[in-house]
């Protein structure tokens, strides 16, 4: 049995998180972990059945994670948060999956830095689903038969959303750089804007948009969009506990979901 923890519990993805992991038979939830609802039964702040775990505050991680003792901790909170989550789980030798996205490089290079000291394995994607996965490796692809063509990537989310770009897109900006050999980028444009050879990145919010990501290669007279359309937040909750199994029986060392997947 694979005992888990959840932090972010409350959120959107950390209640679809939970649905997937009481399907499971291989895995008990043991820990559910936020700053709101504090007390109450996780179950009752779904609205399901009693679940017997109450939700803890997130102040109180290092005393949770000792108690409860999880094999797999999964976060997803916000970018400030999930840095405390994830040095208290790494302290505490419990191997991570990771789906919180904005991270300033320093916040990414301390959580690196505590999952590499503490020798757990963690997965850290800002995507799970397999679908975004597949669309990096074709981003990789196109870039390398357009490498002259200009290229723009829009990205548009809910109106929730608290970071921008997102990281999805900026994976897919990183992805094509690194294929290019190293880019330029520019978010958004305003007033005098002339084009060079950068990759221009553009955020749109509005309404329950769940998230759709479009990458733009414009040549001379043609163009191809490679799209990539989230339907629910389903396709996340699903990846990221299909990783939490990967990676409960992982070696030290930071993963991708291209790993767990098996596609890199
Ligand atoms: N990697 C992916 O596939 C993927 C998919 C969807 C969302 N996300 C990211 O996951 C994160 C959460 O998204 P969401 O839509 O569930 O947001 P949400 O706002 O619905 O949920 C976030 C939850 O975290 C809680 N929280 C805040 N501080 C905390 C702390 N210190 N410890 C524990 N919990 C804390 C909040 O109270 C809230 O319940 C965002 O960064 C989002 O971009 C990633």
């Amino acid at each position: 049995m694979i005992k888990i923890a959840v932090t972010g519990a409350c959120g959107k993805m950390g209640g679809l998180i939970i649905e997937n992991v009481l399907k499971s038979q291989d895995m008990k939830l043991v820990a559910a972990i936020d700053v709101t609802n504090i007390g109450k039964d996780i179950g009752e702040v779904m609205r399901i059945k009693n679940l017997g775990v109450a939700v803890t505050d997130a102040k109180d991680i290092d005393t949770v994670l000792k108690k409860s003792k999880p094999d797999v901790l999964i976060d997803f909170t916000i970018a400030h948060a999930a840095v405390n989550n994830i040095t208290a789980s790494a302290k505490n030798k419990v191997n991570l999956v990771v789906g919180t996205t904005g991270f300033t490089p320093e916040q990414r290079s301390t959580i690196d830095k505590a999952i590499k000291d503490n020798g757990i394995a963690a997965v850290i994607t800002p995507n799970f689903s397999i679908g975004v996965n597949v669309f990096w490796g074709l981003l990789a692809e196109a870039a390398k038969r357009l490498d002259d063509y200009d290229i723009e990537i829009i990205e548009a989310h809910h109106n929730q959303k608290k970071d921008a770009p997102s990281g999805t897109a900026m994976k897919a900006a990183e992805v094509i750089s690194q294929t290019l050999g190293g880019k330029e980028f520019v978010y958004g444009r305003k007033g005098l804007a002339p084009r060079h050879k950068e990759i221009g990145i553009h955020a749109v919010r509005g309404g329950d948009i769940v998230g759709d990501h479009t990458v733009l290669f414009a040549g001379d007279g043609e163009r191809i969009e490679i799209k990539h359309q989230a339907h629910s937040r389903a396709a996340f909750a699903k990846g990221a506990v299909r990783a939490a199994v990967w990676v409960s029986k992982e070696q030290p060392g930071i993963y991708e979901m291209s790993d767990v997947l098996g596609i890199k």
